[in-house]
């Protein structure tokens, strides 16, 4: 049995899984769908009493931060994320403070629907352009162009979003450095209070993994990201996370990908969306998954034991589990968020902590859990040290 004094805080992911066209490289769970004729109303049904089947295992618990994410979330209409919007008001306690992100597709960005989407509550806007350069867009299948990219987020703007991340990707097709940092100097260009710069990855079940495409070597890549870094430092955004830049100066932190990288807990409602839950007094963690296909997660949410994969972390899984998390954070993490969140003690993980420290991959005292910048560069093996 672990050994829990309090609940982790609790944050609330919600799946909606279309897309108007499945771009290559993309292996969430999103299905490509008629923008006209996908089942809107009966999805935003189906995910209120997703959530409602889960209020008794949370009761009492606020929600520091919620995330809508897809697919592509923005083809919702406003009418739609309004009701699902209030829905969650009326079940869920909020703090003032709560984070409530959307991510939203240029290709589907509608001045009016921006303006609706704040007014329902949403507060954060996670724009996903992936490049400014319109050749790279079409080789990546994308819907949209770098103009249209940049009308989104200035209709973001206008319609009073104060937090706006910007997604994009580097190492892609054929890119060089001039290309990746032109890239960069764009989105910074458009003032965004947030940056995921994500490495392109080939990941299997892809158009990209059955036909790749040729990317730059590692060389390359490793060239352009520290160069990257070094220019969005320069420009005032400050690296929190492997692939997240934050702006100066107030907290424009992702409170909601904080929570998972700080191992708090997190429903997840809709097709295919995980969870984790601490379980504070059976001393158990638990993780689960609902059913992806989103046809079937419809048709079957009111027998959830039918759509639901869960199980328990053993204790042996826990610290690679948390540390896959945590050592992501260039900050890394202070030692007793370690005992908090597994509910293990620190001598459980004792001897791996001596060998990171001794490779020089992380920085270790009472008050910090650190990786070095060798650490973060070779954050694979040092994380493995962490598999019992
Ligand atoms: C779930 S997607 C949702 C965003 C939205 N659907 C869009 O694409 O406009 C979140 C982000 O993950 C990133 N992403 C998706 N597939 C990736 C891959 N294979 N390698 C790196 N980043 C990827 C993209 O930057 C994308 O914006
Ligand atoms: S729009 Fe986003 S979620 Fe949809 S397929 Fe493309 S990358 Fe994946």
């Amino acid at each position: 049995m672990l050994n829990f004094k309090n609940n982790p805080p609790l944050s609330l992911y919600i799946h909606l899984p279309w897309c108007i066209k499945k771009c290559p490289y993309c292996d969430f769970n999103s299905h490509a769908t008629n923008k006209e004729t996908f089942p809107e109303d009966a999805y935003i049904d189906v995910l209120i009493s997703d959530l409602e089947s889960e209020l008794p295992r949370i009761w009492g618990r606020p929600i520091v931060s919620i995330f809508i994410g897809g697919g592509t979330p923005s083809l919702f209409s406003a009418k739609a994320i309004n009701r699902l919007m209030v829905a969650l008001r009326e079940r869920l306690t909020f703090y003032h403070h709560t984070e409530v992100t959307m991510e939203a597709n240029p290709g589907t960005a509608e001045a009016d629907r921006f303006k609706a989407y704040r007014e329902s509550g949403i507060n954060r806007l996670s724009i996903g352009v992936q490049s400014f350069n319109d050749e790279k867009l079409k080789v990546l299948g994308r819907i949209h162009n770098s103009a249209e990219a940049k009308a989104a987020i200035a209709m973001a703007k206008d319609a009073g979003f104060d937090e706006i991340n910007i997604d994009l990707m580097f190492g892609l097709p054929e890119q060089s450095i001039g290309e990746a940092m032109s890239d960069l100097e764009t989105a910074m260009g458009q003032q965004p209070s947030h940056l995921s710069w994500y490495q392109l990855t080939i990941e299997p079940n892809t158009i990209f993994y059955s036909k790749p495409p040729a990317l730059p070597d590692d060389d390359l890549l490793w060239s352009m990201q520290a160069q990257g870094q070094a220019y969005l430092s320069d420009s005032g955004f400050d690296q929190y996370e492997i692939s997240a830049y934050a702006r100066k100066g107030m907290n424009h932190q992702c409170q909601h990908n904080l929570n998972y990288w700080q191992f708090g807990d997190y429903l997840g409602i809709g097709a295919g969306a995980h969870g984790k839950l601490t379980h504070v007094v059976e001393g158990k963690i638990e993780r689960y998954s609902r059913h992806r296909i989103p046809q079937s997660y419809i048709d079957k949410v009111g027998q959830l034991n039918a759509i639901t994969d869960s199980r328990q972390l053993g204790r042996d899984e826990l610290p690679l589990e948390f540390m896959m998390n945590a050592l992501r954070l260039n900050e890394g993490f202070h030692p007793s968020l370690f005992i908090e969140r597994t509910g293990l003690p620190l001598n459980h993980i004792q001897k791996q902590l001596e060998i990171a420290e001794e490779k020089a991959l992380i920085e270790w005292d009472i008050n910090k859990i650190k990786p070095t910048e060798t650490g973060h560069r070779y954050l694979n093996d040092l994380i493995q040290l962490f598999i019992k």
